[in-house]
């Protein structure tokens, strides 16, 4: 039976082109907020033996977890034979551990719930520090996909002479993918987060790379603080304006804006949230990702 693809928040669109990419159908849902704020749910769309993937970036996560759980929970309920979530942009990884006594391992808490909530997961790039993969936390199968390849394509095309410059020695997973996919050089800085929204940066010997156009590559702008800092950076170090390139447009409060205000030359993010700096497509991907779920178990169609 052909799958069900529904939007779990409001990226419709994302759904509908995902639906199509698969040969699924793409599913409506009603929904509504009672006078106390408590959410009203109905799946449209007949779910009963049918694979149902639900779609929606988990930035901003906590009001959005419990329609997540609400809507697995009712397609399950009402008979749909595997329940997956494609999540672009996947949450709660960063406090991975406990550093101070009492704190809460949130990463591993929302992976407990999203694992008891769905059959299977798919995502772009999590933000895995001390964790070597997903498995250690998600107790159901996961396929990470990589944007670093669409960050290369896009930096080859629109960068001139490009110097990839990496924020942090976290950021070299990506930042050198993306180097060898274009066939460009890169750097690495080294970072001392100073608090959650500053940074203290050091770079290499930069002089030989003046001629060059620095792009910062980094898995995700949160504050703006990491790729600000490195902005300045490069200015100091007789660098030309760097042009930004992320995977995933978190943009806390203005971020966005403060990041242009630093001098970026441009501001380059993939489409896992939505945000208008978005500059290439991680569509293909994502239909790919869910594809290779079959391998879970699930059907596309
Ligand atoms: C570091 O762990 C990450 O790769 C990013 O550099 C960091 O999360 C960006 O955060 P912010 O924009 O708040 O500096």
């Amino acid at each position: 039976m052909t799958a069900v693809v529904f939007a779990a928040f409001d990226e419709l669109a994302l759904a509908e082109r995902l639906a199509e990419r698969l040969g699924a159908i793409a599913g409506v849902i009603e929904s509504r907020r009672f006078p106390d704020e408590e959410t009203y749910l109905r799946l449209l769309t007949p779910v009963a033996d049918r694979d149902v993937i639900f779609v929606g970036s988990l930035d901003r996560p906590d009001p959005k977890l419990a329609r997540l759980v609400f809507l697995a929970e009712a397609a399950r309920d009402l008979g749909a034979r595997r329940v997956g979530l494609v999540a672009p942009y996947l949450a709660y990884l960063r406090q991975d551990a406990r550093f101070k006594p009492g704190e809460a391992v949130t990463a591993r808490s929302f992976a407990r719930i999203v694992s008891s909530a769905f059959d299977w997961l798919v995502t772009v790039d999590p933000h895995l520090h001390r964790y070597a993969s997903l498995a250690e936390v998600y107790s159901i199968p996961t396929a990470v996909l990589h944007a670093a390849p669409l960050a290369a394509q896009w930096i080859a095309q629109h960068v001139a002479e490009p110097l990839v410059v990496g924020p942090d020695r976290e950021s070299e997973q990506w930042v050198a993918e993306v180097a060898r996919a274009a066939g460009v050089p890169y750097v690495v800085f080294e970072k001392v987060r100073v608090a959650d929204m500053r940074v203290d940066l050091r770079a290499p010997d930069l002089a030989p790379w003046r001629s060059c156009q620095p792009a910062l590559v980094d898995d995700v702008v949160s504050s703006g603080g990491t790729m600000i800092e490195a902005l300045g950076l490069l200015a100091r170090a007789g660098l030309q304006a760097g042009t930004c390139v992320a995977v995933h447009a978190l943009f806390a409060g203005d971020a966005h804006e403060r990041l242009r205000a630093a001098g970026a030359r441009e501001v380059a993010t993939s489409d896992t949230i939505p945000h208008p700096s978005n500059r290439f497509s991680v569509l293909a991907l994502l239909a790919d990702g869910v594809r290779s779920a079959s391998a879970f178990g699930m059907r596309a169609r």
